[in-house]
């Protein structure tokens, strides 16, 4: 399988901000602790860190994350306003899940707060690190992609995880997907301050409203109807009781049950 190569990724992109610098590494830990390591150094904004695999990718809710050779893992380097915070990672799901299908034509959904799905299953997903001074924040913004995952070779994952199956030459599907998913993040950035056709394009891909849920956040378990979204990304869940509870993206993981 051919190497992609930063001058690969950065030729023919039309993006203003993301991705004005793109730094590939064939193997890393982490794209995020390259990346923050970077804001550090005082990277510029909408740097781009790529890793062809990665040896210790993690998730959200201090999971691991699968990451070898013939998928996407990449993080983005932002120092927004702390008003956007809550946007990016509806601004992330939504580049994600569009990208895919457009390079792929496979439809594709979003499981709040950000698990991007095909045919049901966890095809890619969201991190995001903010370290915030004042009013601003250094954001890394983690994306991984299921491109060319053995999915059956990982017990853990192998009844809920997805890979983009294409008959397409995977470095060609990788490259597609990346520069789609860049130009979709940097034209829905542009879109702030104004959030709100963030948090409708966000809120329209959700396959979560309206389904059973079960939400939990450390010995905390809160069951009912998932009713709707509001802009901060929270999710507001209706109780047998009829109660409301709001409950937030940053502890929680949610089961349909
Ligand atoms: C999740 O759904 O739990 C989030 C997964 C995020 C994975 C990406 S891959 C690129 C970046 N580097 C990491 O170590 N994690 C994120």
């Amino acid at each position: 399988m051919p190497e992609l190569t930063a001058s690969l990724i950065a030729a023919a992109l039309k993006t203003t901000l993301i991705g004005r610098k793109i730094v590939y590494f064939p193997v890393l830990k982490s794209t995020m602790d390259t990346a923050r390591q970077q804001t550090q150094e005082k990277a510029a904004e909408g740097t781009v860190v790529i890793a062809g695999e990665q040896t210790g990718g993690r998730g959200r809710l201090k999971q691991t994350w699968l990451s070898p050779r013939g998928n996407i893992a990449l993080s983005i380097i932002l120092y927004p306003d702390i008003t956007a915070l809550p946007y990016l990672m509806m601004i992330a799901s939504l580049a994600a899940a569009q990208s895919i299908e457009a390079t792929t034509g496979t439809k594709t959904q979003i499981k709040w707060p950000n698990d991007i799905l095909t045919g049901g299953k966890k095809v890619g997903g969201i991190l995001i690190e903010n370290e915030v001074k004042g009013s601003q924040a250094a954001s890394i913004i983690g994306i991984g992609i299921n491109v060319d995952l053995n999915v059956s070779d990982y017990p853990e994952i192998k009844d809920t995880a997805a890979s983009l199956k294409s008959a397409r030459d995977k470095t060609d599907l990788r490259l597609d997907i990346i520069k789609s998913l860049l130009t979709e993040f940097d034209r829905l950035y542009h879109l702030l301050p104004d959030g709100k056709p963030i948090y409708s394009a966000w809120r329209d891909r959700l396959s979560t409203l309206g389904q059973k849920v079960k939400a939990t956040a450390g010995n905390h378990v809160i069951e009912g109807i998932a009713e709707s979204v509001d802009e901060s990304g929270a999710l507001v869940i209706r109780g047998p009781d009829g109660s409301l509870t709001k409950v937030v993206a940053g502890d929680v993981t949610l089961k349909r049950n």
